[in-house]
């Protein structure tokens, strides 16, 4: 039964190919049904997510990205990202390994035989990979179809050739990524998706509609997104709405996030690491997700005062990126 919940799980997350829109779940009855479905994917033995970081490295010097506030660092050993692996397939069956936090995965050397690993070590994981797209050449393009990733989100920001130097800090063509994109769209297999992510307003978009035209032809799926301030750490770039009414964050019941040095983190947006959970090269993944620490931080999420163990949380506006899953009576003695 769990192992079932965890693939249905699975299955919406890699095959996922829009952006949650909040408005939808405020309507009562989608809502009840959405957060009972939610709630039933929620697994307390294992995380069902794993974000996992291949590389700290960066070949772009994005000014929303709040990687330049994490501590140093280049890519994570095989060795240790194979020991996660195994221990996700040992304890749970079905898991999702999303791969991002700061960084390009694909400037990891060894990426290739780590993301393998994932499906031939158990065929019912999911991947996901995030990434800028400028590694995407044709041994890069051919190496992930033969590694059977499920999903390929390539972090466009904009079409418009001058906004996307200043967005990724770089004097980069963006047709270059583009033709990159339509390269990789050509060769994927049908069960593989490839998502162009976008940061402009859709009003924005307007003004190179024919050119988004070109990538939803070729098969791409153009996912409307907008910045947030990754912890407090980039208010400046955040378009995120402030939403006085605050819910628990979807992360310390769903994902954890392990960073290049074996650090697991509750978030993938502790780039400051105040939401260390602990280590895998001291305890096991199982014994850090089911840790007092954790129960903790869900607590704190529930009754929405961030007093001790989520401080970090306080100022953050990435947890409104998705829609609340409690119902109120859950909620404890919130303000
Ligand atoms: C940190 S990047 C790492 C993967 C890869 N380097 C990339 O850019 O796709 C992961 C995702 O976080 C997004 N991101 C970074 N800072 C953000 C912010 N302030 N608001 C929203 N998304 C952000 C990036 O656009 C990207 O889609
Ligand atoms: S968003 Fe991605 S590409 Fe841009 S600086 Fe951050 S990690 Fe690098
Ligand atoms: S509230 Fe923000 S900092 Fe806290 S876990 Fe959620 S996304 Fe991370």
């Amino acid at each position: 039964m769990r192992a079932k919940l965890r693939e249905i799980a699975k299955n919406a997350i890699v095959k996922s190919t829009e952006q949650v829109e909040l408005s939808k779940y405020s309507n009562s009855i989608y809502s009840k049904i959405y957060k009972s479905g939610m709630q039933l994917l929620i697994d307390k033995k294992f995380p069902l997510q794993i974000n996992l970081e291949l590389s700290r490295a960066c070949n772009y010097d994005c000014p929303f990205c709040a990687r330049t506030e994490a501590e140093k660092g280049t890519h994570i050993d095989v060795e240790l990202a194979k020991k996660i692996i195994d221990e996700a397939n040992e304890k749970a069956k079905v898991t999702v390994f999303a791969l991002h936090m700061w960084g390009e995965p694909l400037l990891n050397p060894k990426w290739y035989e780590i993301v393998s690993y994932i499906k031939t070590s158990n065929p019912r994981n999911g991947i996901t990979l995030t990434t800028n797209g400028f590694l995407l050449n044709s041994k890069n393009r051919q190496l992930i179809v033969d590694a059977k990733i499920d999903q390929i989100i390539v972090s466009l920001h904009t079409i418009n050739a001058e906004e996307y130097k200043v967005r990724v800090g770089k004097d980069i063509d963006v047709e270059f990524v583009i033709s990159n994109m339509l390269e990789l769209a050509k060769e994927l297999s049908s069960d593989q998706s490839l998502i162009c992510r976008l940061f402009d307003t859709v009003d924005e978009q307007k003004k190179y509609e024919t050119r988004l035209d070109d990538l939803r032809s070729a098969g791409i799926v153009i996912e409307n997104d907008h910045y947030d301030n990754s912890a407090g750490l980039r208010s400046d770039w955040s378009s995120t709405e402030s939403n006085s009414k605050r819910w628990p964050c979807y992360h310390p019941w769903l994902t954890t996030t392990i960073t290049v040095h074996g650090d697991v983190s509750i978030c993938c947006v502790d780039a400051k690491m105040d939401l260390k959970i602990g280590s895998v090269n001291k305890d096991t993944l199982e014994e850090i997700w089911q840790s007092e620490l954790v129960e903790e931080m869900r607590d704190e999420h529930l009754s929405g005062k961030f007093t001790n163990v989520c401080k970090a949380c306080e100022g953050c506006d990435t947890w409104s990126t998705k829609p609340d899953f409690f119902f109120n009576f859950q909620k404890k003695n919130r303000p």
